[in-house]
């Protein structure tokens, strides 16, 4: 029969949408709800209690909604507050980090991979930690790239101010000849014609969200809670402003979406970090 409860996806805005695809094409039968915290986004140059802080809020969402699952489409959360929250709450929890650590491992010739993320989850070293307990002859080479996610959010992919950014971020990977890219944040895919423009085509481009959602299902069906087919329906919620995220939603997303809704106080999740100093 299955179980028809929904996957909750979060992200800290539309990053998580390139997650989403591969949930449509990987179980296309299963129904999501996805939550952009587009009111806090950026997420990268948080410190860690705040990123605990936000994720618990929203799993906190997220259960309010029934969901069986979590999946973390975003790299900061499954870099930093993935392993506090595992222990808070009975729910699974899948993050990125494992799944495109071992992408990597298996892409690499040389032995070389880049990683571009934002500050937080290169500061946490979640990648080179992954990388070394699968392959310990890999090396790793990160680069912060904080301007990315903006532009992302402020629709500014395909532009000079970007390639100026992407050229910045790339230089020392390229320098270190790696021949392997981690996509460390769910918001990069959108600059992937740019970023193989810059690196070469030779270069391998890992984006971790399809090995997440294959782990994802791997896990649905171990713990028997795979959906039978039936009626799929996706709900979209933001702690920003809707109109906006659907504005993004509909330019980057190959799916016509549901209109966003935003999140309210009284649902399970507070809109502002003044408000949450019960959970710091
Ligand atoms: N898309 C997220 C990630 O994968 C969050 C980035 C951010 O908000 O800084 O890390």
């Amino acid at each position: 029969m299955g179980d028809r409860r929904p996957i909750g996806l979060f992200d800290s805005g539309i990053g998580g949408i390139t997650v989403f695809e591969q949930v449509r094409r990987i179980l296309p039968d299963e129904s999501v709800i996805y939550f952009g915290d587009s009111a806090n986004v950026p997420y990268g140059g948080r410190p860690v209690s705040e990123l605990v802080a936000l994720g618990d809020r929203i799993i906190r969402f997220l259960l309010s909604k029934k969901v069986k699952i979590v999946l973390f489409a975003c790299n900061t959360s499954s870099s930093v507050s993935i392993g506090v929250l595992r222990e808070r709450y009975p729910v699974p929890m899948i993050g990125l980090v494992e799944p495109g650590a071992q992408m990597a491992v298996r892409a690499t010739r040389n032995g070389k991979v880049g990683l571009i993320a934002t500050e937080a989850t290169v500061k946490s070293e979640s990648y080179p930690k992954a990388v070394a307990a699968i392959a310990p002859e890999v090396r790793v080479f990160s680069s912060a790239a904080p301007a990315l996610v903006p532009l992302v959010e402020a629709g500014k992919v395909d532009t000079p101010e970007a390639e100026e950014a992407l050229n910045v971020y790339l230089a020392p990977l390229k320098e270190a000849g790696v021949d392997t890219l981690i996509l460390g944040c769910t918001h990069y895919p959108f600059f992937n014609p740019l970023i193989s423009r810059i690196l070469g085509p030779e270069v391998v481009l890992v984006d971790p969200a399809e090995a997440t959602t294959i782990e994802a299902r791997k896990e649905l069906v171990r713990r028997g809670i795979l959906t039978s087919k039936g009626k799929v329906k996706h709900e979209f919620y933001v702690s920003g402003d809707p109109e906006e995220f659907d504005r993004l939603a509909e330019r980057f997303s190959s799916w016509r979406l549901p209109a966003a809704k935003k999140v309210g106080e009284s649902d399970a999740i507070s809109l502002s970090l003044a408000s949450m100093g019960d959970l710091c």
